[in-house]
């Protein structure tokens, strides 16, 4: 099989790494990739948002599946242009990529498939908006109705902070036409988790679940990330609740998606709360998380290729994923200066030796290679240190390891990934 990843960042090296080990692998392909991706597939200079190109160059290669990592090439319909031409794509639509690109249209489908959500409004008008925080009072969250890079949602825990959102959202559109609408939504209290479940469009296998820490500082301070690190198994999310939110969110969404015309197929990542009424969805994204991923599926012992294959020919029916038993985690190490103006160009040295400790993987995200081969840093979040273990601490005591073996004065990292389940 010829295989082409579309993405740059962990996520992507995850797949990519997870992929390249499958025996019904010929070759592999990313674009564009990073330096990591390149020790397992061909990098291609093609961005992740050129979507001609990218059809032309699947169609030139005979590629055989399409695996996209990031959301925007889905928003902007990349799995209909590579359908259209033949050329299977795990992802979804751009019809079904709606979960994650319009926050109205998931609540709609909630509230058409009697999902367990926030109660929530629409507000397209700023005094109407404002005029209902101020009859409702705080606490209330504050959504971006468009794409907004992960960071479009305030949780207001008081009335001004709603308004100043709500300000900051529609009139000085800082987040530019997503700022256009609002959600308002009820706020929910309770654990935090993602599930991960892989849809055909018809059936939805679980990938497990993992908790992200989002908040760039240790103790949950500070401004939101896309990440800073996660682990799983997710010890406050077992099997009963996994099933109650396959039953209840899950396969009602691809049922009502399926019902619209707009069937879902790929990865369907779901936010959830565990409120005391059992879990809630807090949103969908339509595709893997980062760094989510490269954890999940270092714990996964099945072959991914052909269950990603599977999704693709509605085949989910009666495919089993096994999973190895222990612990993973990943601790994202970022650049200086990170989430706001992270600095670039600093020299990433000691990835060798944090490579070879037992049970550690190294996913980059952020990083290029300077002439001399050098490993440099080029984004916000810039590697994924990964360990797995039989347990969660041993776990976070081999990726803490891997990090501190990691010399890079100019990088970070949170230093109390999986806290929640280790103080339990
Ligand atoms: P999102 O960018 O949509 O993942 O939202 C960012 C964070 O806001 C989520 O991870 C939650 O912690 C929080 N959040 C979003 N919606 C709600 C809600 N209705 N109640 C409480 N917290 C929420
Ligand atoms: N880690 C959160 C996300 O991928 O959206």
């Amino acid at each position: 099989m010829r295989v082409l990843v579309i993405g740059s960042g962990g996520r992507e090296h995850a797949l990519c790494w997870s992929i390249a080990a499958s025996p019904l692998l010929t070759k592999l392909w990313c674009a564009p990739g990073n330096p990591g991706i390149a020790a397992v597939a061909t990098c291609i200079p093609i961005g992740a948002m050129d979507i001609a190109a990218l059809v032309a160059f699947a169609r030139d290669n005979a590629i055989d599946l399409v695996v996209p990592g990031p959301e925007a090439p889905l928003v902007a319909g990349i799995a209909d242009a590579m359908e259209a031409a033949g050329i299977p794509c795990c992802g979804p639509t751009q019809a079904a990529a709606q979960l994650e690109g319009s926050k109205t249209f998931t609540k709609e489908i909630c509230d058409a498939a009697g999902i367990p959500t926030a109660r929530w409004e629409r507000f397209e008008d700023v005094a109407a908006a404002r005029a209902f925080v101020r009859r409702r009072g705080a606490p209330l969250v504050v959504k971006a109705d468009g794409l907004a890079a992960g960071k479009g949602v305030v949780v207001a825990l008081t009335e001004d902070a709603a308004l100043a959102a709500i300000d900051a959202m529609m009139d000085a559109r800082i987040f530019g036409e997503s700022g256009a609408a609002v959600v308002i939504e009820e706020c929910l209290t309770g654990d935090e988790v993602s599930m991960f479940a892989l849809c055909d469009g018809t059936h939805a296998v679980p990938l497990g679940s993992a908790q992200d820490h989002k908040r760039v500082g240790d103790g949950d301070t500070g401004p939101n990330t896309g990440g800073m690190g996660c682990y799983a198994p997710t010890p406050m999310f077992g099997a009963d609740l996994e099933q109650a939110a396959m039953d209840r969110i899950i396969r009602p969404t691809l049922a009502e998606m399926a019902r619209r015309g707009a069937p879902f197929r790929g990865i369907l990542y779901a936010g959830l709360m565990l409120t005391a009424d059992g879990p809630k969805l807090i949103e969908f994204n339509a595709r893997f998380g980062d760094p989510e991923c490269q954890v999940l599926l270092l714990r996964l012992r099945s072959d991914l290729l052909p269950a990603l294959l599977a999704a693709c020919d509605g085949e989910l029916a009666h495919f089993d994923l096994r999973w190895h038993g222990g612990a993973a985690i990943g601790v994202v190490m970022a650049a200086r200066g990170y989430p706001d103006a992270p600095e670039r160009g600093s020299e990433i040295r000691g990835l060798a030796a944090a490579e070879a400790m037992p049970g550690v993987q190294v996913f980059h995200a952020g990083t290029v290679a300077d002439a001399d081969g050098r490993i440099r840093a080029a984004g916000g979040r810039v590697l994924t240190v990964c360990a797995t273990g039989a347990t969660l601490p041993a776990a976070r005591d081999a990726a803490y390891a891997a990090v501190d073996a990691i010399d890079w004065p100019e990088g970070f990292c949170r230093r109390d990934i999986g806290h929640r389940a280790l103080a339990r």
